[in-house]
């Protein structure tokens, strides 16, 4: 380990780039009214009561002037798709606030939208910091997304995700990221992920008196009606269940559709009580997903949701979509 006084420059960055940050832009008024903003990843929190943050900034900088001689600033904790706002106001002097929508805080201090917190400042202590000055101040305002941060790591931009343990399941086995390829496949844990899921749902709709496939037609009816047999069918095809003229009959059966028309090219419609069973399944559905979904962090049920539509795309051979269709 190096422990000399002549510490070299390259390695001190690269030890300090192991430091995880998030990355935040600090904006303030100088007195003759010009916005300054920097990207700064230097903040941190100092106090609780009384509130206190801090961050520093280069001697170099040439908003420095304007931070110095204005008391108020305002920190942005960027959320995790503003990395492009962040190089904005990495760059030197231009003019960063262009065409950027502002409000405006405690003191004139600019206010950037689409963050993931924001904390209003009035400066406390300033300190020298070698090649940098350190501001002190007290929040004096603050507000809050929910949407989830931006990390710099190692120079690059990143996202948060929480670290889970081993995960235990009930028949005692472990299952761990690490591990084995058939517990770590993703067509295992998508299916299995997807078959406990829908047990939970098919609880209700066996309960409504109906099958998967009829409950699918339902579901996709509420959405648009007026559509046909053979529609409907080519929706479902890659679940394997067939939607026939016999299964839409089924349903006309029950008092739930009714059709216009013959054959497969027959076209389907709610009736007022089909409606109602859709409704209350799609509820039921909502349920099931908001109680799973409360054992998941805000974060997680973002990424889990992009994941699963990124998987969708890329294996898509090109099927009808419900919403579109
Ligand atoms: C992720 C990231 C973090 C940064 N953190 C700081 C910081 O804490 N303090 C600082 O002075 N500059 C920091 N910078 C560099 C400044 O944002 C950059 O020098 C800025 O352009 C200064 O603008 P100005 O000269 O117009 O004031 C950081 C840049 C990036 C990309």
């Amino acid at each position: 380990m190096a422990t000399d006084a002549a510490l070299d420059q390259q390695e001190f960055r690269k030890a300090l780039a192991t430091f995880t940050t998030g990355v935040t832009i600090i904006t303030g008024m100088a007195p003759d009214g010009t916005p300054v903003g920097v990207t700064a990843n230097s903040f941190n929190s100092v106090s609780l009561d009384p509130p206190l943050v801090l961050w520093s900034l280069a001697k170099s900088s040439r908003s420095l002037a304007a931070f110095d001689a204005s008391p108020y600033w305002a920190v942005h904790i960027l959320s995790a798709d503003q990395d492009a706002l962040s190089n904005r106001f990495a760059k030197s002097g231009a003019d960063k606030f262009v065409d950027l929508p502002v409000e405006t805080g405690a003191g004139g201090a600019p206010l950037l939208a689409g963050c993931a917190a924001r904390l209003q400042c009035k400066t406390t202590f300033k300190y020298e910091g070698g090649d940098h000055i350190i501001f002190v101040g007290e929040v004096v305002g603050l507000d809050r997304s929910g949407v989830p941060p931006l990390v710099f790591h190692g120079g690059k931009y990143a996202v948060a995700t929480a670290k889970t343990d081993a995960l235990a399941f009930s028949d005692g086995a472990v299952y761990d990221a690490e591990s084995s390829f058939t517990e770590n496949f993703s067509g295992y844990l998508l299916a299995r992920a997807h078959f406990q899921f829908y047990s939970q749902l098919r609880a209700h709709i066996e309960g409504a008196g109906l099958s998967d496939s009829e409950y699918f037609v339902l579901s996709v009816l509420i959405i648009k009606e007026g559509r046909s047999i053979a529609s409907l069918n080519a929706l479902f095809s890659y679940t394997g269940h067939a939607i026939t003229p016999a299964l839409v009959a089924q349903l006309a059966a029950k008092g739930l559709v009714r059709t216009d028309g013959a054959g497969v090219d027959a076209l389907c419609y709610l009736t007022a009580d089909g409606r109602t069973t859709t409704v209350r399944l799609i509820v039921a559905a909502k349920a099931v997903e908001a109680d799973m979904m409360a054992k998941f962090g805000e974060w997680e049920t973002v990424s889990l949701k992009n994941l699963l539509k990124q998987f969708i795309l890329h294996t898509d051979p090109g099927l009808a979509h419900p919403w579109s269709a």
